[in-house]
C-alpha cells in the first residue's frame, strides 16, 4: 500500500518517547522492577503520532499492545532502554515517560540462584543505573525539547522543581503517586517550565497526552 504522508502540525517531526518499567534481572528467573503500566507513555506516544509525528517508543516489558502509527522498540533493562533511545537519535522531540529502574543487581547470576537447606537469604549487591533523561538532555545530539516525569510522594513541586535542573531538561510533568495512580487511569500534573509551574486539574491519562501533545506543539511551533 502507498502511505500518504503524515500530516498534522507535527509532521516532519521526530518524538523519541520512553515508557513502561525496566525489569532489571538477579538471575534467568528472577528481577528487580518499578511499577509501572506504561499506560501514560503510550498514551502520549499515540498522541505526537496523532498530531502527524513520526514516534520512536522505547517501551520497557508492558503488556499494552504496541500503539498504531508508532514505532516500537521492546527492551528489557534500563541499559537496553538507553542504547535503543541513543540509536534512535536524532530526534526534535524526547519525553521520557519510562519509570526506570534506578538500580540494578551488580552481578547478574548466569544459573538460578538456589535455596540450600540451612543456608542465609542471599544479599544482592547493587550498582547505580545511566540516567536516560539526563544523559539525553546533555547529548551531543540533544533534541531541541526534552521532557522528563517526576514521580513523587511528598513534596511534589520542589522536588520537580529541583529535578528539572539536576536532569537539565526543559519540562518535567510531576504527578503525586502517593495515591493510587500507578496503573490506575488518571493524573494529577503540575508541568514545570523556566517559566514556573502549572497546576493541571485531575484528567485520564488519555487527556494528559493529548494536552502535552497539544504544548509541544505549540512549543516546538
Ligand atoms: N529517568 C531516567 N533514567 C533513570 C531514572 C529516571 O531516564 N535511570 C527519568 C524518568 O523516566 C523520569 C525522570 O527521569 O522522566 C525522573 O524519574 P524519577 O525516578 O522521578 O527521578 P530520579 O532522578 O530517579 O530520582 P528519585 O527516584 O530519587 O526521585
Ligand atoms: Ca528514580
Amino acid at each position: 500500500a502507498i502511505l500518504a504522508p503524515a500530516a498534522g502540525p507535527l509532521a516532519g517531526r521526530h518524538a523519541l518517547v520512553t515508557s513502561g518499567p525496566t525489569h532489571e534481572p538477579i538471575d534467568p528467573v528472577r528481577y528487580i522492577a518499578n511499577r509501572s503500566s506504561g499506560k501514560q507513555g503510550h498514551a502520549i506516544a499515540a498522541a505526537l503520532a496523532a498530531l502527524g509525528a513520526r514516534v520512536t517508543l522505547v517501551a520497557g516489558p508492558v503488556t499494552l499492545p504496541d500503539p498504531p502509527g508508532v514505532t516500537t522498540l521492546h527492551v528489557e533493562s534500563a541499559r537496553e532502554m538507553l542504547a535503543a533511545c541513543e540509536a534512535a537519535l536524532p530526534a526534535d522531540i524526547a519525553i521520557m515517560a519510562a519509570a526506570v529502574a534506578d538500580w540494578r543487581v551488580a552481578r547478574e547470576a548466569t544459573q538460578k540462584l538456589k535455596k540450600e537447606p540451612g543456608a542465609e537469604a542471599p544479599t544482592l549487591s547493587m550498582a547505580l543505573n545511566p540516567d536516560i533523561l539526563a544523559t539525553i538532555s546533555h547529548h551531543a545530539r540533544r533534541p531541541r525539547l526534552v521532557i522528563g516525569f517526576a514521580a513523587e510522594t511528598e513534596h511534589v513541586v520542589e522536588h520537580a522543581i529541583a529535578k528539572r535542573a539536576r536532569k537539565g531538561c526543559d519540562w518535567i510533568l510531576a504527578n503525586d503517586v502517593s495515591g493510587d495512580v500507578m496503573g490506575g487511569d488518571s493524573n494529577r500534573i503540575h508541568l514545570i517550565t523556566a517559566e514556573g509551574v502549572e497546576d493541571w486539574p485531575e484528567m485520564s491519562k488519555g487527556n494528559v497526552a493529548q494536552r502535552l501533545a497539544q504544548r509541544v506543539t505549540d512549543a516546538t511551533d
